[in-house]
């Protein structure tokens, strides 16, 4: 009887298949982060603190390319599913809405709505120069892209001295609205991208 309660209380306590990988544990070498992109992976981080320095449409592009670019090889800076390249840009820059056309290279504009009450719900967002928001349409995997577009943001951010954050506290409705997204395109995220304060 006490066998029983003991094998019980064990199986709620360690959870299955713990006792097995814990017999068998490999040490791994430390990272060797003697790389730029190792480094610049290491550097990474979110900030909260944004001047109202301008950025100049050189890293504006640059960032662009970085976040959903074309590669070399005629995809994406980041992986889609089915190479179905489906991910929107959308970018707040002076005081305009515009998305980001990657073949072009160019920015269309979609509106001058002064749209920031729908983004700034933190204040330090308020200062910031850009202001991305990544939409998309598959249920699935469209957040997986913005994801892998904004890491890609985050790197040339700590390459370039650069403050960025991705932020989900942002009216999506609303933004959806003033986007003028089509019915099954939602917004996923907003990212931050700013210099530092000083
Ligand atoms: C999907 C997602 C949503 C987030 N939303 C917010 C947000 O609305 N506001 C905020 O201040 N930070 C937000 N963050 C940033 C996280 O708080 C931050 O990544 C986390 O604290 C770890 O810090 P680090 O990015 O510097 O490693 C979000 C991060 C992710 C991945």
């Amino acid at each position: 009887m006490l066998r029983k309660l003991l094998l019980g209380l064990a199986a709620v306590l360690v959870p299955a298949g713990m006792v097995a990988k814990a017999a068998e544990i490999k040490k791994l070498p430390q990272p060797d982060k003697a790389s730029e992109l190792m480094q610049l992976i290491d550097k990474r981080h979110s900030s909260r603190e944004y001047s109202a320095k301008p950025i100049s449409e050189q890293t504006l592009s640059d960032l662009l390319w970085a976040a959903f670019g074309i590669n070399q090889k005629g995809t994406r800076t980041v992986p889609t599913a089915m190479n179905k390249q489906n991910l929107n840009v959308y970018v707040v820059y002076q005081n305009s809405i515009w998305t980001y056309d990657a073949a072009a290279n160019s920015l269309i504009k979609v509106s001058d709505e002064e749209i920031s009450a729908y983004i700034a719900k933190q204040d330090f967002v308020k200062n910031a120069p850009v202001n991305l928001i990544y939409t998309g349409s598959d249920k699935d995997f469209s957040a997986f892209h913005a994801g892998a577009a904004a890491q890609n943001v985050y790197l040339y951010a700590a390459d370039k001295g650069l403050n960025t954050i991705v932020r989900a506290y942002i009216d999506k409705d609303e933004l959806k609205d003033k986007l003028h997204l089509d019915r099954d395109e939602f917004v996923i995220m907003n990212q931050v991208i700013g210099y530092p304060e000083g």
